[in-house]
Formats: C-alpha cells, structure tokens, sequence
C-alpha cells in the first residue's frame, strides 16, 4: 500500500489499537433534515472530541466543520437520490476527486448496492473511486447494503457485499453487523467496521452491538444515529469508545454512559 494511503488510514485508524470510532453524520444527503441531525454544527460539535473521524457530505463539513479542526474527514461522494423518490438504490457521483482534495479528506466514501438493478454501476462508480483515489493516495470506504437491502442483512449476503467492495480495490467496508458476522470480516481481505442503523431501543444494546462486532473482528464503528439521536451524545461516544478503543466491557461502558450522562 503507498504511503499517502497509509498515512491517511492511520489518521482514521488509530496506530496503536488498529480500531475507529467514526461518527456518522451524512444522513441529510438523502434524508434532508433527520431528527437531531437539523443543525449539524450544534449536533456535531461535542461530539468531535470523541470521534476518531467525521463521516459526512462536502456540504456539511464546509458549513458545519470548523477548518480549525483536526478532525479527518471521510467525504461521502455519492448520492443524487432521496428518501422521497423512486430508488435509493440510483446512486452517482456528486463530489468530484478535485474537491475532495481541496478538502484535505483522509477518505472518500460512497455506497454500493448489490443485487439490486443499480448494482452495475454502482460498483463501476466504486472502481472508478479507487482508481482516482490510487492516483491521489486517499483510501476509499465502501458502503454495503443500505436502507432496502437492510431486509437482506444476513452473513451470506453481507459477505458477499464486502468481498466485492473489497476486490474492487476499496480499502476498507462499511456494513451491518448480523449473525455469524466473524464469517463477513474472515472472508473480507480488508478491514471492516459496522454502522450503527436505526437507534435501538436501549442505549446498552448499543454498547452490546458495537462490543460484539469489535470481539468478531470489526475494526471499528461507523455510528451516527445511536449517538446522536441518544437522549446524551456525549455521553453515548464517550461509551461507545470506551467499547472500541478501550476494550472496556458493556457493564462497564454502560455506568460510563450513565455516570457522563448523570444519571
Ligand atoms: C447512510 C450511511 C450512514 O452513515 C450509516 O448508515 C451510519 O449511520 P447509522 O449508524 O445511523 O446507521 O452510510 O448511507
């Protein structure tokens, strides 16, 4: 792997635990104005201290991201669809690799959507990335199996998303966490982290998710809405780290989570 892309890893990854915490806030690109996430810079602010990266659109990070900040960003460049049209599925390109560099991102990110009609070009916009991102030395995050292939989050299907995404020079995969998930990240030749999806019902089954994904070998988290909806975001990162980069068991993250959010 060259350097620029190592580097750029390691500013995500953290050199010494192999392991992430990103946060997840580039929902607005096809959900618009989701709950909790309506002004991104009041939502993102107090969580940055806690985030390992920021996962969001050139949009957001423009408007809502201080240039200050130290943060790595990973730029979503695809989109083009919304929740209130034909195809979430229909993804291009929105960001070109010229901008994302002008942004001094650590990576660029886009979703795939395999077995679905777009899946073809989804994953020619995927080679097309990582071509551009080879040149330019920026890693490229792929996205598996969002909004309706969620109904097919099973380890057979997930590996599958993540082997492709991983063979067509995609540097590290994004997907869901299911079960058997040790079969996804064995049969995946790059790492893997897990979002988080729709929040659940309590804030320990969060905890619980991300501890299990991290003992079956994901590399990380990609979280937003079990952070940011939480009734106390800062007290959810700061727990969900304690998980990732910590090792800290779910008992004892879940009183971090009660204690920070004074309870
Ligand atoms: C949407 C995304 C989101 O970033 C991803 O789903 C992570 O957020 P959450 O934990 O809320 O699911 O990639 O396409």
């Amino acid at each position: 792997m060259q350097w620029g892309i190592k580097n750029r890893l390691a500013r995500i990854f953290n050199p010494e635990t192999g392991r992430t915490v990103m946060l997840a806030v580039d929902h607005g690109y096809f959900l618009g104005p989701t709950r909790k996430l309506e002004n991104p810079r009041e939502t993102i602010a107090p969580l940055i201290p806690y985030a390992d990266a920021l996962m969001l659109t050139r949009g957001v990070l423009r408007n809502c991201v201080d240039p200050e900040s130290r943060i790595p960003a990973v730029l979503r460049v695809s989109g083009g669809v919304s929740i209130v049209g034909p195809s979430l599925a229909d993804e291009g390109l929105t960001t070109s690799f010229e901008d994302a560099i002008r942004l001094n991102v650590s990576a660029v990110t886009m979703s795939i959507f395999v077995g679905t009609e777009h899946e073809r070009e989804t994953l020619l916009n995927l080679a097309e990335l990582v071509d551009q991102g080879e040149t330019y030395g920026i890693p490229v995050l792929a996205v598996t199996a969002v909004g309706k292939e969620l109904e097919k989050r099973d380890a057979r299907f997930l590996s599958l998303c993540c082997r492709i995404a991983a063979e067509i020079g995609a540097h590290y995969v994004k997907t869901y966490y299911c079960e058997d998930f040790e079969k996804v990240v064995e049969s995946c030749p790059v790492p893997v982290v897990i979002a988080g999806g729709p929040q659940l019902d309590s804030f320990r089954d969060t905890l619980q998710l991300a501890h299990d994904a991290i003992a079956r070998g994901a590399r990380g988290v990609d979280m937003g809405r079990n952070i940011w909806q939480d009734e106390h975001p800062v007290a959810a990162i700061r727990s969900v780290r304690g998980v990732v980069q910590e090792n800290m068991p779910v008992d004892e993250a879940f009183e971090l989570y009660r204690s920070v959010a004074g309870r």
